[in-house]
This record gives structure tokens, C-alpha cells and sequence, in this order.
């Protein structure tokens, strides 16, 4: 038997194109595996006469009303893809208002409002999800919520900006940032105004949320306090690719005990790691857990059919607790309370680049008790340092006119205490 649902959408632009695509590509197996037909009712833009890339299915409702959409009666399930705060935010608030279950793939609004919004949904027995909201088109939310339904995560890594992932390949490649840059923008992989993508913002919003699934924690913006791409060189890149690491722009978060440490900045991974083969536009997520060990899921963190596949993914689930009639529970049952830190304040690994003399470099290393490995003219390793040892490292460099750029090496965080233990004395060999 098959049901037919009535689905309202807010948007048509990249997704929401996507959308109507893919529901007109898929409609057959949708009705042949799901027993749904999905009727597109009405789509709510903001100019009625710009230009389209797709037609709309014959009896869909064109709109410039929002409050149409998501007030119609009709309407049972409504998407939004227009992106925007307080207008979406307003809108997904009336449709479940009114009854409706709500997918988005806003995640600045889910990672700000998400709470409040979720709670919402179950007071009004409806479903809100935004699998589309991390990582574009990998399957990240659901597979967190179902497939480690009985594991525990302890860590996650992402490169989960495809803007910023391609100028760091590009960067790499020997482009300088404003010509990474403006290529990215040339292909359409930049916005006019790419601030939440290379300053980092738009990888903590989906950091965020990623860490509700993954550890049950929610995180403020504060904690994160995140760095983007902009102060990198290319030199940087090109040299630190030269030692073995690929600079990324990575979103991690990491359980030690009840602490949940977490950063959001560029850091230099190791080239022996899948994650640091991810490149270009796409994104990858790394999974470490008790029970599966490592896991890395790749794929298109954004484009028009493949977000649009996470949202009709939502969308059918929606649907078919629709039919059963058990809408209304919330899409991560993931609750903990652990003590956030930052993984910059722990010992670690760093890369230094400086033009520093190596006599000096030698008798600071002496002189704060770590040891450094020279890796090309201007590039060292350097042992697990704590933050006081990097800070003075700065401080004696600078003292002779000597900048030093630290880029953490991912991986190789310890816990004071083990940094304690594994910390030895050294001398300097470089
Ligand atoms: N693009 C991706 O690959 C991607 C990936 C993951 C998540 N997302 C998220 O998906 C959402 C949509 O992104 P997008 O790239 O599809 O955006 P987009 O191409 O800019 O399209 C936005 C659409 O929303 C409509 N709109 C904007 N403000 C409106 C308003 N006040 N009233 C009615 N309609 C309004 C626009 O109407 P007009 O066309 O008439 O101007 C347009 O059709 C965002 O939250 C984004 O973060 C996007």
C-alpha cells in the first residue's frame, strides 16, 4: 500500500534544486521500497521570478510566503534549505506549531537554537532532523545515532569545510591563500564572503553538533574558540607536506576519562593517516570507538544532489513515523555531562616553522628541556611540549627578532599526567 505525504519545502536554491531532483529521479524506488509517494505541495523563495534550475513538478505551488507553507493545513512535513537565522528559525518554530515535522540543513541555526528547537518538536510530537546539517552528503548524524547505537565514542576528527580543505590542497599544491581563494570562488566552492568558512566558524557550528551525537555533549562557540586558515603560508604547507603531514583545518574532539577536549584549528596530520588523503573539496570524519576501533567516513561535504540525498534520507524517515504515527522523538538521545577543555592547552606535538638560527634553536631547546628534529631548512618537529614550553620557545625567538608558527601535530595529545611519565630530559640532536 502506498501512502502519499504532502511535503512543503522553504527554498530552492542549491539544496533546495537537489531536492526536487532527486525526489522526481527516485519517486519510483521511494514508492517501491518506502510504500511512499512524496508530493511536493508548495515551495515557499524569496524572488518569485529569478531564475530556476529545475521545473517544478506540475501542481507544485510557487510561493514568496513562507507563512503559507508552513501554515497550510495540508502541508504535513515541511523542509527548509534557505539558510538565514531568524527567518528560518521563525519558520521551522510555526510549521511545528502547527503539527509539522521539520527536516533542515541549516547548521548554523542548529548549532545556536538546536536545543530549544528539539524541544520544541517533542512538546509538539514531531520530528526535526538536519542530517544534511554536518558534513553535506555523508551519512554522519544517523550512522553516530544507529550504528554506534551500543559503542562508545572516544574521539572524533573532521575535516568537515569543503572551502577551506580545497584552499589547503591548493595551498599545498603552491598556490598562495588569495589564489587558493579565488579559485575556490571561480568553482563555486567559495561564497563572495567566505568569513565562516576560513575563519573557522562554520567548522565549529558543525563540530557542535557533531559532538551532541557523538558524545551526548553540547559545546558553546566560546569553548571551541576557533582558529581558520587565514594567517597560514603557503611555504608552511608546501614544507610541512615535504616532512610527512598534510596541514588541515580539523574539528576534534577527544574523551579522556569524564574531560572532553576539543579544538577547532588548522594542524598538521600525519600523511600516514587516511584522514590526511581527504582533499579538496571533500570531507572525511573520523570515528574512534571502544567497540569498532577506527573508522573514517569521506564523501561530498556539500553540492546540490548529494545534500539533497541527506535531506530526502530525513525526510523519508519522517515520513514513515508519520504513517506509524510515532513522530515526536528526538533525533540524538546521545545526553552527557562531561568537563569540556581544550586540546590546545595539553602536551603535545607541535611543527615549528622559523628562520631562527639552529645554534639558537638549539640552546632554547636545551634550555626547556625538549628536543627538536630538523625536517627541511626552516621546519622542526619538535617532542611533547606543554603549553609553557611552546609559549617560552616564542618568547626566546622573538627576543632575537625570530618569529615561530606552531602548528599542532594531530594525534599526539597526552594528558598532563602522560605527559609527565613520557616527557624525557633530552639534548638536542638536529
Ligand atoms: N549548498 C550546499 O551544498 C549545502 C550543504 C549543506 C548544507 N547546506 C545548507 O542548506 C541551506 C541552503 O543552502 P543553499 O546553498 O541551497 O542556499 P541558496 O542556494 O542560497 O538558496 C537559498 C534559497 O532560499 C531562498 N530564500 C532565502 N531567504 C528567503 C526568505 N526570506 N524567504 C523565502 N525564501 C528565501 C532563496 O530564494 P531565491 O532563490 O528566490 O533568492 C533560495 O531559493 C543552508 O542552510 C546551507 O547552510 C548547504
Amino acid at each position: 500500500m502506498t501512502t502519499t505525504i504532502a511535503v512543503g519545502m522553504l527554498g530552492l536554491g542549491t539544496v533546495g534544486s537537489g531536492v526536487v531532483m532527486r525526489l522526481t529521479q527516485a519517486a519510483r524506488k521511494i514508492e517501491q521500497t518506502q510504500g511512499l509517494r512524496l508530493r511536493l505541495a508548495a515551495v515557499a523563495v524569496h524572488h518569485l521570478n529569478a531564475p530556476r534550475a529545475v521545473t517544478l513538478p506540475i501542481g507544485t505551488r510557487l510561493t514568496d510566503s513562507i507563512e503559507a507553507v508552513v501554515t497550510d493545513p495540508k502541508i504535513q512535513l515541511v523542509i527548509e534549505v534557505m539558510g538565514t537565522l531568524k527567518t528560518a528559525e521563525r519558520a521551522i518554530v510555526t510549521a511545528l506549531q502547527h503539527g509539522k515535522s521539520v527536516i533542515t540543513a541549516n547548521k548554523d541555526l542548529m548549532a545556536t537554537a538546536g536545543e530549544q528547537l528539539t524541544a520544541l518538536a517533542q512538546r509538539q510530537h514531531c520530528d526535526l532532523f538536519y542530517e544534511a546539517s554536518v558534513a553535506g552528503g555523508i551519512p554522519i548524524l544517523r550512522t553516530l545515532t544507529d550504528s554506534y547505537a551500543t559503542d562508545q565514542v572516544t574521539a572524533v576528527a573532521g575535516i568537515i569545510n569543503g572551502t577551506a580543505n580545497y584552499i589547503l590542497s591548493a595551498m599545498t599544491a603552491g598556490k598562495t591563500y588569495s589564489q587558493a581563494l579565488a579559485a575556490a570562488q571561480r568553482a563555486g566552492y567559495a561564497e563572495a564572503d567566505p568569513t565562516n568558512d576560513v575563519g573557522g566558524l562554520d567548522t565549529t557550528y558543525k563540530l557542535m553538533i557533531l559532538s551532541q551525537f557523538a558524545f551526548g555533549q553540547q559545546l558553546t562557540i566560546d569553548q571551541l574558540a576557533p582558529q581558520g586558515i587565514t594567517q597560514l603560508t603557503a611555504e608552511a604547507c608546501q614544507q610541512a607536506a615535504q616532512a610527512g603531514w598534510q596541514v588541515k583545518l580539523l574539528a576534534q574532539a577527544q574523551r579522556f576519562g569524564d574531560q572532553l577536549a576539543c579544538r577547532v584549528a588548522p594542524v598538521a596530520v600525519p600523511q600516514t593517516t587516511a584522514l590526511s588523503q581527504v582533499k579538496g573539496v571533500q570531507n572525511g570524519v573520523a570515528v574512534t570507538s571502544q567497540a569498532i576501533g577506527d573508522s573514517l567516513y569521506t564523501g561530498p561535504g556539500a553540492g546540490s544532489t548529494a545534500t539533497a540525498n541527506s535531506v530526502l534520507n530525513d525526510v523519508i524517515v519522517a515520513a514513515q513515523q508519520l504513517v506509524r504515527q510515532t513522530c515526536g522523538r528526538a533525533f540524538n538521545q546521545n545526553h552527557a555531562d562531561l568537563t569540556v577543555t581544550r586540546l590546545a592547552d595539553l602536551s603535545q606535538r607541535y611543527l615549528i616553522f622559523t628562520d631562527s638560527s639552529v645554534l639558537k634553536l638549539q640552546r632554547a631547546a636545551n634550555e626547556g628541556d625538549f628536543s627538536l628534529q630538523r625536517h627541511t631548512a626552516d621546519c622542526y618537529e619538535t617532542s611533547v611540549l606543554t603549553t609553557a614550553q611552546l609559549r617560552q620557545l616564542a618568547v626566546d625567538l622573538a627576543s632575537d627578532g625570530r618569529e615561530l608558527t606552531a602548528l599542532p601535530i594531530a594525534f599526539s595529545t597526552v594528558t598532563t599526567t602522560t605527559a609527565i611519565k613520557t616527557t624525557q630530559p633530552v639534548h638536542v640532536a638536529i
